[in-house]
């Protein structure tokens, strides 16, 4: 009996007004054609966000997968890798520190981009769940175009030039940070990356608020203590609602983001006597400007 390939057709459907799509009836560890590509890729741009529904991959597929929408690059923390697949961090609230300990995990429970102490961010963040809590856990998102755009006139012209600082970690966070991270700072010469605190799209001209406070030394101008307090009522001014995707995943979700519009943050509105476990890839980006 031969049995016929099931015809696979991709379907790209917005999940908010704002924020988010959805893609299914492509499988990436099949090749594809130009034309899906594109389509695939200029959704995530479009939508800040794309979910591309039911696929399975090793590691290695999913590094292929993800490396469909550019050159992948370092996760900055090499402690937690897939094995062997260099391109491929592992999430998980199961990680032990170097002392052993159970690791940190909640630095990224506030809003972000990553990688801002870098010349050259990650563009695109892409997460696969490899295990998953029975509820919570899931990635938020945020289109923080809208959320400029929507900024008073006299706030905008305010922020517009400012500049940021970057670190691996803020003063303002070593208490509460992973003490490895902690480490590698204090032995750090890297001096700080300079960047802008509302950057262009390369590719769509428009502007966003982009920071990882967690790695914001201070603003240009402010001390660090006031530049904390000054993003944290930023984020309180810009953060709408109607701007913002809770993920709730699915095996077989591969979550997508454009940082070059988007912050994010993890979910920790689950049992932590449960596993969750996240493959990240991290496709590299442009100078920001
Ligand atoms: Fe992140």
């Amino acid at each position: 009996m031969s049995v016929l390939a099931e015809e696979q057709t991709l379907q790209i459907t917005k999940i908010k007004e704002h924020i988010g799509a959805e893609a299914t009836g492509v499988d990436l560890t099949q090749p594809i054609d130009e034309t899906t590509r594109q389509q695939l890729y200029d959704a995530l741009v479009d939508n800040v966000a794309l979910v591309i529904r039911d696929q399975h991959f090793t590691a290695q597929q999913y590094a292929d997968a993800a490396s469909l929408f550019g050159e992948l690059m370092e996760d900055q923390n090499r402690m937690y890798l897939a094995d062997g697949v260099p391109m491929v961090s592992v999430l998980s609230n199961r990680h032990k520190d170097t002392s052993g300990k159970q690791a940190k995990v909640a630095n990224n429970a506030t809003w972000h981009t990553d990688h801002t102490n870098q010349e050259f961010p990650p563009k695109f963040t892409c997460l696969y769940p490899v295990a998953l809590p029975d509820s919570g856990g899931g990635t938020a998102v945020v289109n923080m175009r809208a959320a400029y755009e929507a900024l008073p006139q006299d706030v905008k012209d305010r922020i517009t030039d400012m500049k940021t600082e970057n670190t691996l970690i803020s003063s303002a966070r070593m208490a509460t940070a992973n003490p490895d991270i902690v480490k590698v700072q204090k032995e750090s010469k890297t001096p700080p990356m300079i960047q802008p605190l509302v950057r262009t799209h390369p590719e769509r001209g428009s502007k966003a608020i982009w920071f990882h406070k967690s790695k914001t030394e201070k603003v240009i101008g402010m001390e660090p203590q006031e530049t904390q307090d000054f993003l944290e009522e930023l984020l309180e001014t810009a953060i709408k609602p109607e701007f913002a995707y809770v993920h709730e995943y699915r095996l077989g979700d591969m979550l997508m983001v454009d940082n070059r519009s988007a912050m994010h943050k993890a979910g920790f509105d689950f049992d932590h006597s449960q596993h969750r476990m996240v493959y990240r890839a991290l496709v590299r980006g442009e100078r920001p400007a």
